[in-house]
């Protein structure tokens, strides 16, 4: 698919199939996080994948966002390095990867803030050295999501200067 295309494609998925994703298409996705770059390569970031049932009605209930638990798969994007200052952009960006991977496969996916969360941090067994960063539900769209609006380009990009 045509590049644009996909990023035009890409919607926040918040409802989702009853459908499991094959492990085939979840490797290309996470495939897509490990080649993602980072300040220094440092790649100091943490994936964890979550299928279990239980597991995922809990950290939809820890994240107050009930819908998550509803997508097969969700990721737990954990920062290891908080002294480093690029390990929160690192992350964004592989999980940015995530999401037009996915996207191409016709999988939708929402990025979901969970920062500074401990309780989400200890649930996923990572050490209190570490942050949440983000969750990030994984499933087939239940429904057709409607683009949202944008602002213009000259609100947000200007030539040579601020
Ligand atoms: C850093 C970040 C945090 C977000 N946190 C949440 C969240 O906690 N819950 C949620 O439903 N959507 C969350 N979103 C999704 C945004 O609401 C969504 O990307 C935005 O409204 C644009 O819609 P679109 O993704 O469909 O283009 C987050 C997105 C980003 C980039």
């Amino acid at each position: 698919m045509d590049f644009l295309e996909l990023v035009k494609k890409r919607r926040s998925v918040r409802a989702y199939q009853n459908k499991s994703i094959p492990d085939r298409e979840l490797s290309k996705i996470l495939e897509a996080a490990r080649l993602a770059p980072s300040g220094f390569n440092a790649q100091a970031y943490k994936i964890i994948v979550i299928k279990d049932e239980k597991s995922r009605e809990k950290l939809g209930e820890l994240a107050k966002q009930p819908y998550i638990s509803k997508a097969p798969i969700i990721l737990a994007a954990v920062n290891t390095k908080l002294d480093d200052k690029y390990s929160p952009l690192d992350i964004a960006i592989a999980l940015d990867h995530i999401m037009l991977a996915a996207a191409e496969l016709g999988i939708g996916t929402v990025f979901v803030g969970a920062y500074h969360n401990e309780e989400i941090r200890d649930f996923v067994g990572a050490p209190n050295t570490a942050e949440m960063v983000a969750l990030m539900p994984l499933g087939y769209p239940a429904d057709k999501e409607i683009a949202k609006k944008r602002k213009e380009i000259s609100e947000l990009i200007s030539q040579e200067k601020f």
